[in-house]
């Protein structure tokens, strides 16, 4: 698919000096990745870093801090505080780890967290997050577009769309205790959304391995779509030829439909959408029009009244 740069993209050739090390560091050894392997659960060893070039798909400007973007949370099965998933999400175990990939496709298989890193060259992808509530952060993001991985198992005619689960373990994940959503977390997008190259197979952020609070080991990135379509520590991606029920539709069907593409047109029931704060700021910026990602995402709602399919 060809696709145009959003207007504000940066410059490719921009490395900050932080990656630019790393990359200096870590293209020395054979791989493009790079990995302690004997310090992936341990904080206090140096963080295992993870080599990527910046992708030409990031927006420019100043990325929100590490410490915003891991401190100001929405992930329910640790709790619905923002400060929870920072808390509580220390003692999920992330390894070991696999994500089961069926439904409508040739080839079914189960890809282990080790193969999913070295699947496809990792990219750093510098992303707007609008979160339904009003809130937005920039992230630089870093993994490789979910067609990479799509495209090995072969999806089949009747794969229109693609469902998202997140783990289900109460032992581990306290919010599933209660039910304040219903367990485990779904999500879902159509197949051209999927196969879309900016949706994201995320498997780190600031050049490290993603922190539990942000959905470690491997979350889904969608950015011209409200942030909760981005799920969490998924373990399974189902190709279906139905549109999936996710949780929040589930939830609250009249506040949540399936597409929820960023659109400061059509306000949720209880809020304007007109508006955003980015974390970190003081005055509300206005919200753009697919998020920012419109001259790259519009063509796949020609037609459509976004309206209806909120
Ligand atoms: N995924 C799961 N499994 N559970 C959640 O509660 N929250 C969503 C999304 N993915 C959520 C989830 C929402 S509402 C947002 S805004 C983003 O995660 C937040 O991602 P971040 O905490 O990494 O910024």
């Amino acid at each position: 698919m060809l696709i145009k740069p959003a207007s504000d993209i940066a410059p490719s050739n921009i490395t900050d000096k932080t990656l630019y090390l790393n990359r200096r560091q870590f293209m020395q050894g054979a791989g493009a990745l790079a990995l302690a392997a004997s310090g992936l659960h341990s904080e206090a060893a140096a963080a295992p870093r993870l080599a990527a070039r910046r992708s030409p798909l990031s927006v420019a400007g100043a990325a929100n801090t590490r410490d915003e973007i891991t401190g100001y949370n929405n992930f329910y099965e640790f709790g619905t505080d923002k400060a929870d998933p920072a808390a509580n999400a220390g003692r999920l175990v992330t390894r070991p780890w696999a994500v089961q990939i069926d439904g409508e496709v040739l080839k079914p298989r189960t890809f282990d967290i080790d193969e999913l890193l070295k699947l496809a060259p990792l990219e750093e992808r510098i992303y707007r997050l609008r979160c339904v509530e009003g809130w937005s952060m920039v992230i630089p993001w870093i993994g490789y577009s979910l067609s990479e991985v799509l495209k090995r198992v072969e999806p089949t005619g009747k794969a229109k769309y693609v469902e998202f689960t997140t783990l289900r373990r109460p032992e581990q994940m306290i919010g599933q205790r209660g039910a304040v959503l219903d367990w485990p977390y779904v999500e879902g997008l159509r197949i051209d959304e999927a196969m879309h190259p900016l949706t994201l197979v995320t498997l780190g952020l600031y050049g490290e391995l993603l922190p539990n609070q942000n959905g470690a080991p491997v979350r889904i990135a969608v950015p011209w779509k409200y942030g909760f379509k981005s799920a969490k520590s998924i373990v399974r991606i189902r190709l279906v030829e139905k549109p999936p029920v996710s949780s929040w539709m589930r939830a609250n069907p009249s506040e949540y439909g399936f597409y929820s593409n960023v659109n400061p047109q059509v306000d949720h029931p209880r809020w304007s959408q007109a508006s955003e704060r980015r974390i970190g700021e003081f005055f509300k910026r206005k919200t753009l029009m697919f998020n920012g990602y419109a001259d790259q995402v519009a063509s796949m709602y020609t037609g459509m009244d976004l309206r209806k399919y909120f």
